[in-house]
């Protein structure tokens, strides 16, 4: 049995600039804008929702199997993901693309100058699921991220022409998507994830209220910041879980991403979902206290130790027989 993660892999390219914008712009002139910062500081990030998906559960000792497109540029990327335990071996290589790139320069006002290219990731439409599966087993999970929506649809289908179990997880794309793909990218989804404001903008663009979309998802997990998760199931009880409190949040990127691979990881081990939603809400914590969306290591003991006092002795003990690949 196997977990595939799809969706986008990029890096972020991270300027400041110690300066205002604002300063250098000349408002009557803008038609023949040409302007150049100097700037302080670069950071290169590794990012991609999938790709942050797939190294929290190579963290938690899986072996998950990343599905996207990329350019040549991959390489050291590619040889991160495989030392966290990440199977990058059905990664796409695009022959033409470099791999896709968010590229932003903030000034001291927090302004930002950002452009996203796209790249490689237009490839992962060329992308099938069925000779993955033949090489890595029958998919327990087939996660669908953001992605290039043409490949987010493609997806979609062949899980649902297949029986493949698949996670709808459109996140970024719902702004985007109208109603008809976000319809399609949903139904018959066997998890949905989102956030509170994707949430309204699932509803919102398809038409369909809550219970509709519970009527066409097994399962409806929203996640609520600082407040935790709420997770909505067809006719079953409403569980909620409160996030970890003792936390210092740094940057919140990626967030979303760890707690989704924490609730995967408990799923594929057999434990129920209130125990994955406190999996989930424990990787997170490690994300929203670190720059960065894979900067976190894992101690086996004291993430033992968090998660029975986050949640008790009972989690820690569930959780404890599963973590035996982490140090
Ligand atoms: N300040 C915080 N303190 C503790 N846990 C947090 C905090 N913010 C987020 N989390 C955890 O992360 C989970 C996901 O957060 P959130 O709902 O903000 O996701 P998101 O909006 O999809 O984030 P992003 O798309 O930026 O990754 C929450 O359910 C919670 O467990
Ligand atoms: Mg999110």
């Amino acid at each position: 049995m196997s977990l595939l993660i799809a969706g986008s892999i990029a890096t972020d390219h991270l300027m400041s600039f110690g300066g205002r914008f604002a300063d250098s712009l000349v408002v009557d002139q803008l038609d023949k804008l040409s302007v150049s910062f100097l700037v302080d500081d670069l950071e290169v990030r590794r990012g991609g929702c999938a790709a942050n998906i797939c190294f929290g559960l190579g963290s938690l000792g899986l072996n998950p199997v990343l599905v996207g497109a990329v350019g040549e540029d991959f390489a050291d990327y590619r040889a991160w993901l495989e030392r966290h335990n990440v199977d990058c071996d059905s990664v796409h290589v695009s022959e033409t693309r470099h791999t896709a790139r968010f590229v932003c320069t903030s000034d001291t006002s927090m302004a930002q100058i950002a452009s996203f290219y796209p790249g490689a990731m237009s490839e992962s439409r060329e992308i099938e699921l069925k000779p993955i599966a033949d090489r890595v087993g029958a998919p327990d999970y087939v996660l669908i991220g953001p992605d290039d929506p043409e490949g987010m649809l493609r997806h979609t289908d062949e899980c649902r022409q297949r029986g493949y179990r698949f996670v709808a997880d459109p996140s970024q794309q719902l702004a985007f998507g109208d109603g008809d793909l976000i319809r399609q990218l949903v139904d018959g989804a066997h998890i949905l994830f989102s956030n509170e404001y994707e949430a309204s903008l699932i509803t919102q663009k398809t038409g369909w209220s809550e219970q509709e979309v519970l009527d066409r998802v097994g399962t409806w997990v929203v996640t609520l910041g600082a407040a935790g998760v709420k997770i909505l199931g067809n006719g079953a009880e409403t569980i909620t879980v409160p996030a970890l409190s003792e936390v210092v949040a740094i940057e919140p990127t990626g967030v979303g991403d760890a707690f989704r691979a924490g609730f995967l990881a408990a799923l594929a081990w057999g434990l129920d979902h209130r125990l994955a939603a406190e999996l989930g809400c424990l990787l997170a914590a490690h994300v929203v206290e670190k720059v960065g969306t894979q900067e976190y290591t894992l101690s086996r003991d004291k993430f033992l130790v968090r998660c029975e006092e986050a949640y008790g002795a009972e989690t820690a003990a569930a959780i404890a027989p599963h973590l035996h690949t982490l140090h």
